[in-house]
């Protein structure tokens, strides 16, 4: 029996794989202008049935926006695309995923990711601890928080997030934290306060990025330190048994070099890889660092003062300089043109937003290209979606935008989306997408 939300999942899917497979060719083309859907046609990915099921734990250990289907990289780290000793690289590495299915598979990992956060969640994830260690630093922390003063972030409106007794307890726990000096537990401490964070605030637990929420704040305007301790102690007996459990089951793991920087840079790439399987960000249909602020600006990992200057540095960014649209000069001409001209008759400013994201991930393809052995593979896995009503085929400029840095397309699949943790709010100028496509290429 399948219920009504998969059946609409269904319906959607089907409605998508109608225009993918029925629809006349001469037709979808003469819609789209410069479609290539003819040319590229894509097979039908049904997940359950193609896809092992991989439900693994470590996965849950901490709610990041936009997450990969781990079956997904799974499919892919086998023998017909990474020779054993293989190596990949995740450049929009986010929770880890990829890295994570990686290394169970005992391949060498590298990830890129602009967002610290998703730096310090992949390297929980990846590293090993030692247990003892972590469990005598564990046995003595709570002592030491009642000691510390409290060491609290300054940001805008943080009275209106946080209650004044929250945030001491808070800075409190984060000071004692910070006093932790082996890496790996105090990397383990630093995750569990992120994860508690929003519950912590008024805003509200599920939507993202922060909403302020009346609920919310009735919740914490009597919140004592007991029942903060208690909910840290809790979060972090469940960081802890996932970890050990997941940690116990590698032998003798790769850890993955996970590293901050941009995609669009060169200089953070590896070298010589096998395998590129990657998830990039969509056109302003997802704000990762506005999502994740409380908790980037709590660890310290951003300053208020520097928020705008790496928002700026996000794929899709909605944060553009006037000197940014003399990059319209340049539209004419590229895949993505007819798609982003129609857009630009009616918004001018979310056209930019378009361009720029396709220059920026041109870019971030010529890094994987080169990051490449010869034969490598390269897996993309992305969604479509809409600005201003116009429907953007990703998927088909991602195809065209590959080739011309020297890949060739093996193959493609759409799969319908079912377990990412995605906006779902709909506007006019954004569309959440429902359906995942997997594109895959090889340099060869
Ligand atoms: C769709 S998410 C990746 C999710 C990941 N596959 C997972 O399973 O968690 C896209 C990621 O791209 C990152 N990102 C955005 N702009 C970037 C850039 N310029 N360079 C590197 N990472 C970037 C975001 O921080 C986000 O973590």
């Amino acid at each position: 029996m399948i219920n009504i939300t998969q059946r609409r999942i269904n319906d959607k899917f089907n409605e998508e794989f109608d225009i993918l497979h029925k629809v006349d060719p001469k037709v979808l083309a003469a819609q789209d202008k410069g479609s290539t859907m003819s040319q590229y046609p894509l097979e039908e990915l049904r997940h359950k049935s193609l896809f092992p099921n991989s439900k693994r734990e470590i996965h849950s250990i901490f709610r990041y926006p936009a997450k990969l289907i781990p079956a997904i990289p799974l499919s892919y780290l086998n023998s017909k695309y990474l020779p054993d000793e293989g190596s990949i690289l995740d450049p929009f590495v986010g929770s880890g995923t990829v890295l994570v299915e990686g290394q169970v598979k005992g391949y060498k990992g590298y990830g890129i990711d602009i967002n610290p956060l998703s730096i310090l969640l992949t390297k929980v994830k990846t590293t090993p601890v030692d247990w003892n260690l972590f469990h005598s630093i564990k046995s003595e922390f709570w002592s030491s928080v009642i000691e510390e003063d409290p060491d609290i972030p300054v940001f805008t409106n943080i009275e209106y997030w946080f209650e004044p007794q929250v945030q001491e307890v808070l800075g409190k726990i984060l000071n004692a934290i910070n006093q932790i000096s082996n890496e790996e537990s105090r990397d383990i401490f630093r995750l569990c306060f992120a994860s508690i964070i929003r519950s912590m605030s008024n805003a509200d637990p599920i939507v993202f990025p922060p909403v302020y929420s009346d609920k919310a704040k009735k919740g914490n305007i009597n919140r004592s330190f007991q029942s903060i301790q208690a909910a840290f102690d809790e979060r972090l007996d469940y960081i802890v048994k996932t970890l050990s459990n997941h940690l116990s089951t590698l032998v003798a793991p790769h850890i993955p070099e996970v590293k901050l920087g941009s995609a669009t840079d060169p200089r953070v790439y590896p070298e010589n890889l096998d395998l590129v399987i990657t998830s990039p960000p969509y056109i302003n249909a997802q704000k990762y660092l506005r999502t994740t602020k409380f908790e980037l600006f709590w660890l310290g990992l951003l300053h208020e003062r520097d928020k705008s200057e790496l928002e700026r540095e996000f794929i899709g960014t909605e944060r553009l300089l006037r000197d940014d649209y003399s990059l319209l000069d340049n539209l004419n001409g590229q895949h993505w043109s007819p798609w982003v001209s129609k857009i630009r008759e009616v918004d001018e400013y979310r056209a930019l937003i378009a361009h720029k994201y396709f220059l920026d991930m041109g870019v971030t393809f010529e890094n994987i290209y080169n990051s490449l052995k010869k034969n490598g593979k390269f897996i993309l896995v992305m969604g479509n979606n809409s600005i201003r009503g116009i429907r953007i085929k990703n998927h088909e400029i991602m195809i065209e935008m590959a080739k011309d840095t020297g890949f060739s397309f093996l193959s493609g699949k759409i799969d319908p989306i079912q377990q990412r943790y995605l906006s779902t709010k709909r506007n006019e100028t954004a569309d959440f997408m429902r359906f995942e496509y997997v594109l895959i290429f090889s340099k060869d």
